[in-house]
C-alpha cells in the first residue's frame, strides 16, 4: 500500500471536475507508456482573454492519476493559458502534498495533457503524446 497524503485521498474519493465539457475548445489526450493508462483533459478557454473558464477530465487511470487530474483542474481554472503552461508535474504533486515516488509519472500524465490541450487551442490540432 502506497503512503498517500490526505489530499491525494480526498481528490481520489471526491474528484473535482471529472466531467465532459461538450463545447471544449482545447483538448489534450495523453497515454502513459509506463502503465498504459490514459487521460483526456478538456478546457473551455475564453478566446479573447485566454483565461481557462472551465476544465474537465476523463481518465482510465489509477487513483493518483485521478487525484492529479482533479488537482490540475482546480489549479488551472481562472488562469491564463500562459500561466497554466508554466505548471509542472512537481507543482501538481506539491498541490497534493506529495505523491509516492513510484506514482510521480501519474502527475506527468496530467502535465502533458495540459501541454497537449494548450497546443490544441493554439494549433487547432489535437496532439497525441506519450507521457513517461
Ligand atoms: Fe498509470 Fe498512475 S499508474 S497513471
Amino acid at each position: 500500500m502506497w503512503n498517500y497524503s490526505e489530499k491525494v485521498k480526498d481528490h481520489f474519493f471526491n474528484p473535482r471536475n471529472a466531467k465532459v465539457i461538450a463545447d471544449a475548445n482545447a483538448v489534450g489526450d495523453v497515454g502513459s507508456i509506463s502503465c498504459g493508462d490514459a487521460l483526456r483533459l478538456m478546457l473551455q478557454v475564453n478566446a479573447e482573454t485566454e483565461v481557462i473558464e472551465d476544465a474537465g477530465f476523463q481518465t482510465f487511470g489509477c487513483g493518483s492519476a485521478i487525484a492529479s487530474s482533479s488537482a490540475l483542474t482546480e489549479m488551472i481554472i481562472g488562469k491564463t493559458l500562459t500561466e497554466a503552461k508554466a505548471i509542472s508535474n512537481q507543482d501538481i504533486a506539491d498541490f497534493l502534498d506529495g505523491l509516492p515516488p513510484e506514482k510521480m509519472h501519474c502527475s506527468v500524465m496530467g502535465q502533458e495533457a495540459l501541454q497537449a490541450a494548450i497546443a490544441n487551442f493554439h494549433g487547432g490540432v489535437m496532439t497525441m503524446k506519450k507521457a513517461h
